[in-house]
């Protein structure tokens, strides 16, 4: 019988060199897109793949993360007596939105490291992870897909998605075969990080959205620390694949590296022309512009 995923891990402990310096003092996945934090687009795409229970691994200098789940007592009180109910009802929904715990991450160790550090609270059972520094658009949302791939597979399942030229070497790659059934869900023979461009096995590229199962864990624990001591989630998945079989699957939607400036720049631009009171105004804006 196939299991539910009811639980999302969302790493969220790693230093964000490529947004120095703003994220000097400001962990990368609170920075605004549009109007709400990068962390907070991974947690509602938790939740619409039905998600309840969410862990999010963090760090030191991270606890305006907390902070923003939390219930807001002072404000709430302070927007009640204005009037604010709009604001009102917006500022407690984000409290509201899942059960949310913290795990924490000591030193950042890799990815694979920090997705450890939710073993204790995953427990036995398939869980999706989800990285807030890839922002997904689409009309239905990645992870609610790649639940609904799930379904049909019972395995681990890593987001995918094709990648022009030479852009390969920059992320994990995927060896993968058809499965028959459905063309966007396919089966891994072998994964390679970042290979040379003229090495990779396909233009297959793994995002930051997969869905693993509890051996990931055990996985993770045999490898050898690379270099830096890190630990890589991508090793710990090519280890699972000799015991388990596992699949990619090509989402349907666009994918923003918003841990990147110039990823974020776009992603706010899309985003903002997408958003519902601001775009009309802002696409009106930059359409006086004459850069
Ligand atoms: P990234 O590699 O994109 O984030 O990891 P980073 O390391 O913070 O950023 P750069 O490369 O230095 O700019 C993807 C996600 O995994 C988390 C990050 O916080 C980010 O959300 N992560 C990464 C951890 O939680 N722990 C780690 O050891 C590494």
């Amino acid at each position: 019988m196939t299991q539910t995923i009811r639980k999302a891990v969302i790493p969220a402990a790693g230093f964000g060199t490529r947004f120095l310096p703003a994220t000097k003092a400001t962990p990368k996945e609170m920075l605004p897109l549009v109007d709400k934090p990068l962390i907070q687009y991974g947690v509602e795409e938790a939740v619409a793949a039905g998600c309840t229970d969410i862990i999010i691994v963090t760090g030191r200098g991270k606890t305006t993360m907390e902070d923003h789940f939390d219930r807001s007592p002072e404000l709430e009180a302070t927007l009640e007596a204005r009037g604010k109910q709009q604001l009102l009802d917006l500022t407690r929904s984000v409290s509201r939105l899942a059960r949310i715990s913290y795990v924490r991450q000591p030193e950042a160790l890799g990815l694979g490291h920090a997705v450890l550090m939710a073993k204790e609270l995953v427990g036995n059972e398939p869980f999706a992870v989800i990285l807030p520094d890839d922002i997904v658009d689409a009309t239905v949302p990645c992870m609610q897909q790649m639940v609904q791939a799930f379904a049909e597979v019972n395995a681990s399942i890593l987001g995918s998605e094709v990648v022009e030229g030479d852009a390969i070497s920059l992320y994990g790659c995927l060896d993968c075969v058809s499965t028959g059934h459905d063309p966007r869900l396919k089966a891994i023979r072998n994964l390679v990080e970042k290979p040379k461009p003229s090495e990779a096995p396909s233009q297959n590229a793994i995002i930051g959205r997969y869905i693993l199962t509890p051996r990931i864990f055990q996985m993770i624990e045999q490898l050898k620390p690379g270099s830096g001591g890190e630990l890589q989630l991508t090793d710990a998945i090519k280890a699972l694949l000799q015991h388990e079989k596992a699949f990619c699957f090509q989402y349907e939607g666009k994918r923003h590296d918003a841990g990147d400036k110039l990823g974020f720049l776009k992603a706010t631009v899309e985003l903002a022309l997408k958003h519902k009171d601001l775009g009309p105004d802002f696409r009106a804006w930059l359409q006086t512009q004459h850069f």
